[in-house]
């Protein structure tokens, strides 16, 4: 299988997956690294390793349908099977998601369905929980369709609140089991074990 993976930010959800597929897990390879940030430490992985890279802003179209024309091309140039989203901050325009319909995964900092959303990303989120008064967060693994966060989860972990917890270290706990459950879920995806039904999504 040939994942694209698309990030904004530092990688690290990017580095898992690379990770677990240097070590056998993961029957799948990487074959571009899509980034709407020019600075982006996932683009400095990608070139570290040898991934192609494409620096993809919508700034650089005059329309959604161009923009999405050129991510197409390029995910179709390179044989994309699978799109990982593992910190891309942008909505993929609607035709990538018609044309890549069940085959986008996303990773979400939080227990899906709450607190996801529009605005819900980052520090965002885990104010949001700890202002909410919940016990437990998490990490969801879910595919993507045209709403924010709404696809049908994939995977799911708990992490406990603690009343010394601040967003910050709640990110921190939340961060470790993304590493965990992402990869995991893109194996079951590689090795064509996540059946979807629907608004439902299990791994078989
Ligand atoms: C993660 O918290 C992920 O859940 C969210 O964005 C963050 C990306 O972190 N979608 P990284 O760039 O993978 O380190």
């Amino acid at each position: 299988m040939n994942i694209a993976v698309f990030a904004s930010g530092r990688g690290s959800n990017f580095q898992a997956i690379l990770n677990a597929i240097d070590a056998g897990l993961i029957p799948a390879r990487i074959v571009v690294l899509i980034s709407n940030k020019s600075d982006s430490g996932a683009l400095e992985i990608a070139r570290t390793r040898g991934i192609p890279t494409s620096h993809l802003s919508q700034k650089m179209f005059p329309s959604e349908a161009t923009f999405a024309e050129a991510m197409l091309n390029v995910l179709s140039k390179q044989r994309a099977d699978l799109i990982v989203l593992a910190g891309y901050l942008k909505k993929i325009p609607v035709q990538v998601v018609r044309t890549f319909r069940n085959r986008i995964l996303n990773i979400h900092p939080a227990l899906l369905p709450s607190f996801g959303g529009m605005g819900m990303f980052g520090h965002f989120v885990h104010e949001a929980v700890i202002e909410s008064g919940v016990k437990v967060s998490g990490a969801s693994v879910h595919l993507v369709d045209e709403e924010y966060d709404r696809g049908p989860i994939v995977m799911q972990k708990t992490v406990q609140v603690t009343p010394d917890d601040t967003a910050d270290s709640l990110a921190a706990k939340v961060l470790t089991i993304e590493h965990e459950i992402y990869p995991l879920a893109v194996k079951a995806f590689a090795e064509g074990k996540v059946k979807i039904e629907g608004k439902k999504a299990w791994i078989m």
